[in-house]
């Protein structure tokens, strides 16, 4: 696409913001974030407006190294939008969750498949961890660098990590057991590794006093010839973090608790779960009748 036309189909999509048409409320959203990301990016929230996944895009939760994460409301209530930066300059440190998955061996590999591919698979990951049970946003839609999933938080406020969280040894103990049943889940059930699992990337619902599992983007099947490793990292950022409330459990006796099955377990079969990326797909050929509507 020219730039003349991109300038044309943005002023088309400025007129319509003006109307209150596409954000409702906080119509200067975009425009403060319009140095943060590409017309593709945009036009892909437009086309989320218009399905009415976002209605109304709140604040910044979050800006990390490679996603930034929004806030906002939609027919599905609360959710959280993360969005992976195509330019992000650490993109490269994605390669080896994603390249040797055998999930993603077809993926070419430019910088934006990849970042597509990653937004899939986080997607895709965020699904079957849901359906083995385990507390996590539920995905609820996904296209090219963005994703929407519940957010986890209440009333515009996300939940504090397990990081910010005080809390005494009694408390610590519960949420240490509850992440070891997730990361079981997540093993036995869903065959993943989190792999990037720290006090940072769980969540903590104080009402209910549960931990919650989030930043799944790398997490890799167990047939990936790193996720043996992976685990163990996982654990020993476990450990590490919980050794301060007094809880010191042997790394063997946690993967024995990790790889044990229980009766109650089901398999998710990851059928149909294979990742289509269409490769070819230009950005200039994104659709450009979801703007007319
Ligand atoms: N579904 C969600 N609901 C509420 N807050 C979220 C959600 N997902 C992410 N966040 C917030 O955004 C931060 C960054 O998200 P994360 O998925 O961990 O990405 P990053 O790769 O940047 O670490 C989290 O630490 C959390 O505070
Ligand atoms: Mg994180």
């Amino acid at each position: 696409m020219s730039q003349k036309k991109i300038d044309k189909q943005m002023r088309k999509n400025e007129d319509k913001r003006a109307k209150g048409r596409i954000f409702k409320k906080d119509s200067s959203f975009l425009k403060a974030e319009e140095n943060v990301f590409d017309v593709p990016t945009l036009k892909l929230l437009y086309s989320f407006a218009n399905k009415g996944f976002i209605s109304e895009l709140g604040g910044s939760i979050s800006t990390g190294k490679e996603a930034n994460v929004f806030y906002a409301t939609g027919n599905e209530g609360e959710v959280a939008v993360k969005i992976y930066r195509i330019n992000s300059s650490t993109f490269k440190s994605m390669d080896p969750y994603i390249l040797k998955d055998p999930r993603f061996t077809h993926i070419r590999h430019s910088r934006k498949d990849i970042v597509f591919a990653w937004t899939q698979k986080e997607f895709q990951n965020l699904l079957r961890i849901s359906k083995a049970e385990i507390r996590s946003p539920k995905p609820i839609t996904c296209d090219r660098n963005v994703l929407i999933m519940e957010f986890m938080g209440k009333n515009g406020v996300a939940y504090p990590s397990l990081k910010e969280v005080k809390m005494d040894e009694e408390a610590a103990r519960v949420f240490y057991d509850q992440i070891i049943e997730s990361m079981r889940r997540m093993y036995v059930r869903a065959s993943l590794v989190h792999a990037d699992l720290s006090e940072y990337n769980i969540l903590i619902d104080i009402e209910k006093e549960e931990a919650v599992i989030i930043d799944v983007g790398q997490a890799v099947t167990l047939n990936h010839p790193n996720a043996r490793e992976f685990l163990a990292r996982d654990i020993e950022n476990i450990k590490r973090f919980f050794k301060k409330f007094g809880i010191e459990e042997e790394t063997k006796d946690i993967l024995e608790r990790i790889k044990q099955k229980k009766e109650e377990d089901t398999i998710i079969e990851p059928d149909s779960e294979e990742i289509t990326i269409d490769a070819s797909e230009d950005e200039d050929e994104i659709e450009n009748k979801e703007f007319e509507k």
